[in-house]
């Protein structure tokens, strides 16, 4: 990864490859012109006080996402100069008001993506604090990310340059930011720690789905849970017939890759409360003997978003200490047609103990959960959250950049929902309307696992809410959307995996510990 240092050192004098600067739309006074953002005063200067107008030559607006190269006025060490857009300059209404914490990481990371193959790049973005700092190292931390270990000469954990693909950038100064100032080293140390347990599931995501079965991934998690001393349990198939865990047997039973349960405690001495985590974690979903048409399962190895998401949050908690318990569930299986798979009209006896008769065996995701919750509920935390890919009604909903949040406690869906917005990630509330609970009954069992097409997303989430223990707080994000990207870059996301919902599950852990939650 991107080795990131404070630096308190004036840009004209800086040994780097680039200068990154910020600009942004004028507001105000200055309403439709090109600013340049605070922090770029060195080369402002150097450019005799020009520079907006230069870069407003060059077409820049200051638009979001936008990036401008100019070469570095004289005198620089660095040779470059990249200008990134801020979007809408602050302060309109209040004078006060700084840069948002989302335009910083979003422009990092688009800087950070652009710079690949550069050796050092000095950040000389607005800083108006360590939340600042913290945004810009996330941004640069997430931007730089690459996955070219399948390519060609693909590039080594060591950084060198590849072949094919550019190295990530291998240094970002962070200008303005004070090397000996708790507040600042902390921000950078918690951007460390999240960024880095949030690419490794992007890793996981795009790793393709023949060298990702369940018994990899519990493989990955057991090692990593050793490494920072949290507790980790993986049942495997014998161990979940022996348990009775109907559901994940059932959707992984008719692949040779067998399903696991993967349980990560972390704990702290100090905690006062206990949130559990559950992730879906289908790493490949054909749709079994429903098997998807072509066109709809070439992505379908980010079908374990969900449970990647839980064990790089899990992982965050216990490297920032947190004072909570978290527990993360991955419920991992394979979903693919054969003579050993479950057929359309079998009834699976749950973890539970309520029936599902299986109508389409597309709709698994919700059977995996379904076991992984009751066994989280049987613990009795004070708050579950599930994450999943769980239905492309969702995605039709709300596009591909934003996730659903559906509760069965509105003050928690708020708080989900509020915490997913502070960290940047795009989410909305979605109700859980009781009616279409009838669309389930089944003729034979308990509930169906398919219910009215309509509302489909909601449907899958009043499914959820039948096997979470009475009286527990529970949240189900569902990620569909915003897990894989298969358009362009953008901002600090990648193409394919993207780690949606890590830091929203870290943000919950950071608030709960502080008692700001629940
Ligand atoms: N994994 C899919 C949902 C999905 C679709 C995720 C597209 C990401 C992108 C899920 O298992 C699924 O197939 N859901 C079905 C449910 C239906 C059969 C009730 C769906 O959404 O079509
Ligand atoms: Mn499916
Ligand atoms: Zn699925």
């Amino acid at each position: 990864m991107t080795a990131l240092t404070l630096s308190t050192a004036a840009a004209p004098g800086l040994r780097a490859d680039a200068i990154v600067i910020g600009v942004a739309k004028g507001a105000g006074p200055r309403s439709g012109d090109l600013v340049v953002a605070p922090g770029a005063e060195a080369v402002d200067k150097a450019y005799d006080g020009k520079l907006a107008g230069v870069l407003e030559t060059l077409g820049a607006s200051g638009a979001e996402g936008e990036l401008t190269k100019l070469p570095a006025p004289a005198g620089f060490k660095a040779p470059l100069v990249v200008a990134v857009g801020l979007g809408a300059e602050p302060g309109a209404k209040d004078a006060d008001a700084g840069y948002d914490a989302e335009a910083l990481r979003k422009a990092a990371g688009v800087a950070a993506r652009a710079l690949a193959g550069s050796k050092k790049a000095a950040f000389a973005l607005p800083v108006d604090g360590a939340g600042a700092i913290g945004a810009i190292a996330e941004g640069v931390l997430l931007g730089a990310y690459s996955f070219d270990v399948y390519k060609e000469n693909g590039q080594a954990k060591n950084g060198a340059r590849s072949k094919n693909g550019k190295a990530p950038l291998a240094e970002a100064a962070l200008l303005g930011g004070k090397p000996r100032d708790a507040a600042h080293k902390g921000a950078v140390a918690r951007a460390v720690a999240v960024t880095e347990e949030l690419n490794r599931a992007r890793d996981l995501i795009n790793t393709p789905p023949n060298d990702l079965t369940p018994a990899i991934f519990a493989g990955i998690a057991q090692a990593a849970a050793k490494e920072h001393g949290i507790k980790v349990q993986v049942l495997d198939d014998k161990a979940l017939a022996k348990g009775g865990y109907g559901g994940i047997l059932g959707v992984g039973g008719g692949s040779a890759a067998t399903p696991r349960l993967v349980k990560l405690s972390y704990t702290h001495p100090k905690a006062e409360k206990h949130l559990a985590y559950v992730g879906k974690g289908i790493t490949y979903d054909s749709g079994g003997i429903s098997l998807k048409p072509a066109g709809h399962n070439e992505t379908m190895k980010c079908d374990m978003s969900g449970a990647a998401a839980v064990f790089a949050a899990v992982v965050a908690a216990a490297r920032l200490g947190l004072e909570v318990n978290v527990t993360g569930w991955l419920a991992l299986a394979e979903n693919m047609p054969s003579g050993s798979a479950v057929r359309p009209g079998d009834v699976l006896r749950m973890y539970s103990g309520k029936t599902v008769e299986v109508l389409n065996t597309d709709a698994e995701g919700r059977l995996v959960l379904a076991d992984a919750l009751w066994a989280a509920s049987l613990e009795n935390p004070d708050a579950i959250v599930d994450v999943a890919t769980l239905t492309g009604a969702m995605m039709l909903a709300l596009g591909s950049r934003t996730f659903g949040v559906m509760a069965n406690d509105d003050a928690f869906r708020s708080a989900v929902h509020e915490a997913a917005e502070e960290v940047g990630e795009p989410a909305w509330p979605m109700p859980l309307p009781e009616h279409l609970r009838k669309g389930m009954e089944s003729q034979v069992a308990d509930i169906a696992n398919m219910g009215e097409r309509m509302g489909g997303g909601l449907v899958a989430g009043l499914f959820l809410r039948e096997f979470v223990g009475e009286d527990i707080t529970w949240a189900h994000l569902d990620i569909a959307g915003p897990a894989f990207n298969e358009g362009g870059p953008f901002g600090y996301t990648p193409k394919g995996g993207t780690g949606s919902a890590v830091r929203t599950l870290v943000r919950l852990a950071e608030l709960t510990a502080a008692g700001d939650l629940g």
